[in-house]
């Protein structure tokens, strides 16, 4: 076990996905680029796998960013036979620009877009959801999961992002807001009967949260 190195481990995840369209790899080349924080190929594809597994056919994602969780999202639900995924983003230029990229790739069709504050939009939504998928600001995940258990179907699957939060989960000197959050969150989910919850050490750290 000693010989187990983190970035290595990544980089052997993400060797094992299969190569991407042109438009998915210039999406992975401006995150590298830029240093946004896109769930990367290896968390994309699972959660793809995870889409495909159940048969998702609505997906709701809450902090969209540019559209790359949503184009795995968007080619599960395509490939299921259709449905919707919810692209949600309180930036207009980001919102234009996912809805350029999900047009290259073939899957516009199936995506809405809201430019909106992600957790009232799932408010306002009308659900149920078979897969939610959490990725907005760390500080709103906690008042994100009472809504997102009302939204989610029995069955259905939570899927979030940065549950390791760089290693600052494990840090006990570390009581930044945006920690705490994610400490609270992990809380609230792990010991609530109603999922069944496992963090995988994927990239920043992924839950995948069945509903009971
Ligand atoms: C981490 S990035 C999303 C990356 C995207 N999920 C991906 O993997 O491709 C989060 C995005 O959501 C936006 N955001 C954060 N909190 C939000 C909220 N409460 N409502 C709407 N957008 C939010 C941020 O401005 C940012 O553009």
């Amino acid at each position: 076990m000693s010989q187990i190195n983190y970035q290595t481990v990544q980089d052997y995840l993400t060797s094992l996905v299969p190569s991407r369209e042109p438009e998915l790899q210039k999406m992975e080349d401006y995150a590298k680029k830029n240093k946004f924080p896109i769930i990367g190929p290896a968390c994309g594809y699972y959660c793809y796998q995870l889409a495909r597994l159940i048969n998702a056919k609505s997906v709701f994602e809450l902090g969209s960013g540019y559209g790359y969780s949503t184009a795995w999202f968007a080619r599960a639900v395509k490939e299921n036979g259709g449905g919707v995924v919810h692209h949600t983003v309180w930036d207009e230029e980001l919102s234009e620009r996912a809805a350029d990229h999900l047009s290259a790739l073939g899957s516009a069709d199936v995506v809405e877009f809201h430019i909106a504050e992600a957790v009232e939009t799932l408010r306002q939504a009308q659900g149920p959801f078979d897969i939610i998928f959490n990725d907005i600001d760390k500080e709103g995940y906690p008042d994100s999961l009472p809504i997102i258990k009302e939204k989610l179907r029995r069955g259905g699957i939570l899927i979030i992002d940065n549950m390791l939060w760089h290693g600052q989960t494990l840090d006990p000197n570390d009581h930044e807001k945006s920690t705490e959050a994610v400490r609270r969150f992990t809380r609230d989910i792990t010991t609530d009967l109603d999922w069944i919850v496992s963090l995988i050490p994927a990239r920043d750290g992924m839950i995948i949260a069945y509903k009971k």
